[in-house]
């Protein structure tokens, strides 16, 4: 037996400023939820976290469109990001948000420790100051013609027609997008800038280390973007809404939003640990040189997690790291970085770029209300875009749904578990194992290779290959039910309709746990009729946490009911089964026209009770 790994699985935060798409779980959540859950299984020491992010342009946008405080626009969304990611089986330890005391508090603490080690510098930068509203404008209230490219509607951020990043001060006519009245000028303000420059040696270095498990596409974009020239990067805002700069006469500038967000891995760990009454069990990913990250992003945030992230990383060296209070470990100075940065690119929507505006998008709530999770689950990780942009299309949602996940997979489990309860009297057949035939055994055997074919595909992060290895397997154990036809041989030799029936079983008995990470609800249920007792994971509940002024709610997996393991089965002849229901919902062809209608048509979305 190998000593168990320790497993940090670090998901993007989503933006609290509109609900859950195709693309977020396409990107981040599903590919991380897959990967800890087979981790688990593999008795490893998984911790996953995530939040919301609540800070940023994207929430002030969205609140002043609907004329209510910031706040409230992150904590109706929060809520909501709760429910969706529950019943979608999203199994984080603890899925919280970036406005608790603790993500505040904690990145001050980076803050103020990157000043005190030197690695930031204050610096007087042009900005665009509307007369008007009497404030400096986020880059992106600022909109007018692009210099690169002409384009008149570019934001100050970012021209949606050249894809170029801009400065809103060199854009040419200038305008407030919510006032084209507004005279802009430009100010002077002064910030505090992250000195990317001296990390240069210790990136590259870092990223030679880690090149040959990263995806190769995520190497190239950051090798590019330090290339490009590490320069300073503003890491305060004049903004109101986001965490103080903890400072005294700074306190009317907040911190940038992604200098945050990020730290927020490190936070929510610090989080959970305190949550579950260990305060210092974060350490054992964090302080550990054996333990290893993993970021799950979509590829628009590679730079912040392979560059930026890893310079603050490198900058607040020691941070927390009291050797009082090591949990009789012996841990590296250094906070870990990431071990790998699994970047998925893009989810097309029907062959079109999502897009909120338009509602070019399908919203996971919606989704949740006429679909099985697992039918999603299925069809999200079959075309998961780990190497290019993938698409959505709801024929090949219902191609996928009915003829592979129904047809190969649930009718497999389905029509044998059935025919077991009524033929054997409710009992897997008894039969001695040493008596199977040459064709029962050699299933069996491929079924428990799986174990490690599929396992060494799920520890790459190669997750669709993972399930087309586990989808194989499933073709050929209705090849081998076809073969021996233990409907037919039941009559005139039951000896051998029962060492079917019981190889077939035991099949699917280690297919239940092959799937398991892709279709967690379906498994157990497999799990129940072949009369096991027990989980195979633990439960998702939402929880309320109080910090000294305000409640705050989490998502939280509790890992102590789960019994499934990353084990062959050795499933025991005349085990009392449970009686059968169908597994997975056949889906009609009328959807397909329903369900393309409501794209780019407008959302009723739910209201913001104020
Ligand atoms: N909120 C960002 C987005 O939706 C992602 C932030 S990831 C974090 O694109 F790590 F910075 F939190
Ligand atoms: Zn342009």
């Amino acid at each position: 037996m190998t000593e168990p790994k320790y497993i940090h699985v670090s998901v993007a935060w989503p933006y609290a400023n509109g609900d859950l798409h195709v693309g977020h779980l396409a990107g981040a959540y599903l590919p991380a939820d897959i990967f800890a859950r087979y981790h688990r299984l593999k008795g490893n020491h998984v911790l996953m976290v995530s939040g919301s992010d609540s800070h940023g342009t994207p929430i002030s946008v969205e609140a002043d469109k609907r004329g209510i405080p910031a706040r409230q626009v992150f904590e109706h969304y929060h809520e909501r990001f709760l429910l969706t990611q529950q019943k979608l089986g999203i199994g984080y330890d603890l899925f919280t948000h970036t406005d608790t005391e603790n993500h505040h508090r904690v990145s001050q603490d980076f803050f103020l420790r990157l000043l005190e080690n030197g690695c930031m510098y204050k610096e007087s930068q042009k900005l665009m100051y509307s007369a008007l509203e009497k404030r400096f404008l986020p880059d992106r209230y600022v909109e007018g013609e692009c210099y690169l490219c002409h384009y008149k509607g570019a934001r100050g951020d970012q021209c949606d027609n050249c894809g170029n990043l801009l400065e809103a001060t060199q854009l040419i006519n200038p305008r407030n997008r919510n006032n084209p009245t507004d005279a802009l000028e430009v100010r002077e303000s002064e910030h505090f800038f992250l000195d990317l420059g001296r990390f240069e040696p210790e990136l590259l270095a870092y990223l030679d280390q880690h090149q040959s498990h990263w995806r190769q596409n995520v190497t190239r974009f950051s090798r590019n973007f330090i290339a490009d020239g590490l320069h300073g990067r503003p890491i305060t805002r004049d903004i109101d809404w986001g965490i103080e700069v903890p400072l005294p006469g700074w306190e009317v500038k907040k911190l940038y939003v992604w200098f945050e967000a990020v730290i927020g891995y490190f936070a929510a760990s610090v989080e959970w640990a305190k949550n579950i009454g260990q305060p210092d069990a974060w350490k054992q990913w964090w302080y550990n040189p054996q333990s290893e990250i993993y970021n799950f992003i979509g590829k628009d945030n590679i730079p912040f997690h392979t560059v930026i992230w890893q310079a603050e990383l490198m900058g607040v060296d020691g941070l927390y790291n009291g050797d009082e209070d090591c949990i009789g470990q012996r841990y590296d100075a250094h906070l870990q970085l990431p071990y790998d940065v699994p970047a998925n690119e893009f989810m097309n929507i029907e062959g079109d770029k999502f897009s909120k505006s338009r509602n070019w998008a399908i919203w996971l709530p919606d989704l949740l209300e006429r679909y099985q999770p697992d039918a999603i689950r299925y069809y999200v990780a079959a075309t998961f875009p780990e190497s290019a942009d993938s698409d959505f299309a709801w024929d090949g949602f219902l191609n996928r749904v009915n003829g592979e996940l129904l047809a190969a997979w649930g009718n497999l489990a389905n029509r044998m578990l059935s025919f077991a309860y009524k033929r054997y009297d409710g009992h897997v057949p008894d039969v001695a194992v040493s008596d199977l035939t040459d064709d029962d055994r050699a299933m069996l055997e491929k079924s428990e290779r799986g174990f490690e074919v599929v396992g060494d595909l799920l520890a790459a992060v190669k997750l669709r290959e993972a399930l087309v290895a586990a989808m194989s397997l499933v073709r050929e154990a209705n090849g081998y039910l076809d073969r021996r036809a233990p409907w037919k041989t039941i009559k005139e030799n039951p000896a051998d309709a029962a060492k079917a029936v019981y190889t077939v079983l035991r099949v699917i008995d280690n297919l239940k746990i092959l799937l398991s990470p892709f279709l967690p609800f379906t498994s157990q249920k497999i799990h129940e009729f072949l009369g096991y007792d027990g989980q195979l994971f633990g439960d998702l509940s939402i929880v309320e946490y109080v910090e000294s002024t305000r409640p705050h709610k989490g998502l939280v997996y509790d890992a102590t009911k789960a019994t499934g393991t990353w084990t062959v089965s050795a499933l025991a002849p005349g085990q009392a089964l449970r009686e059968p229901a169908p597994l997975i919902v056949k889906l009609e062809p009328e959807i397909i026209e329903r369900e393309r209608a409501f794209i780019g048509a407008p959302r009723e979305e739910h209201p913001i009770i104020v």
